[in-house]
């Protein structure tokens, strides 16, 4: 949608944060106007983090399962690939060939117990 020569974030609800497990994650494919957008969302207690499902280190999807973006302990994310470790609040890389890059963010809130995305043109 356009207003006055600008877009307006768009609103994409993923599933319920009751859904997630906690730790837990989960993996979605946004489909927009101009392709299709592959993101997954990490929960940890009551905040919820997403990031563009594409490790700096490749370029390729993070998950080594459907849905498992996390090391065993829950506490970081980890690129199946070649193993690299993300915190979850941020998505800095501590550890693997892309140590010091970061995941790309997305934008997400909670409205109502729904975890939302919003992408902004
Ligand atoms: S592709 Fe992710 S660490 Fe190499």
């Amino acid at each position: 949608m356009d207003a006055g020569g600008f877009a307006l974030p768009e609103h994409y609800p993923l599933c319920a944060i009751s859904s997630l497990e906690d730790p837990g994650s989960r993996g979605f494919v946004i489909e927009r106007k101009g392709g299709s957008l592959a993101l997954f969302v990490v929960r940890r207690g009551e905040h919820v983090m997403a990031y563009e499902n594409s490790c700096p280190h490749t370029g390729i999807n993070l998950e080594w399962q459907p849905d498992h973006f996390l090391d065993l302990s829950g506490s970081y994310i980890q690129c199946a690939t070649h193993g690299a470790l993300f915190r979850l609040e941020d998505g800095y890389c501590l550890r693997g060939p892309c140590a010091g890059d970061s995941l790309q963010s997305i934008e997400v809130q909670l409205e109502a117990g729904q975890v939302v995305v919003i992408l902004r043109q």
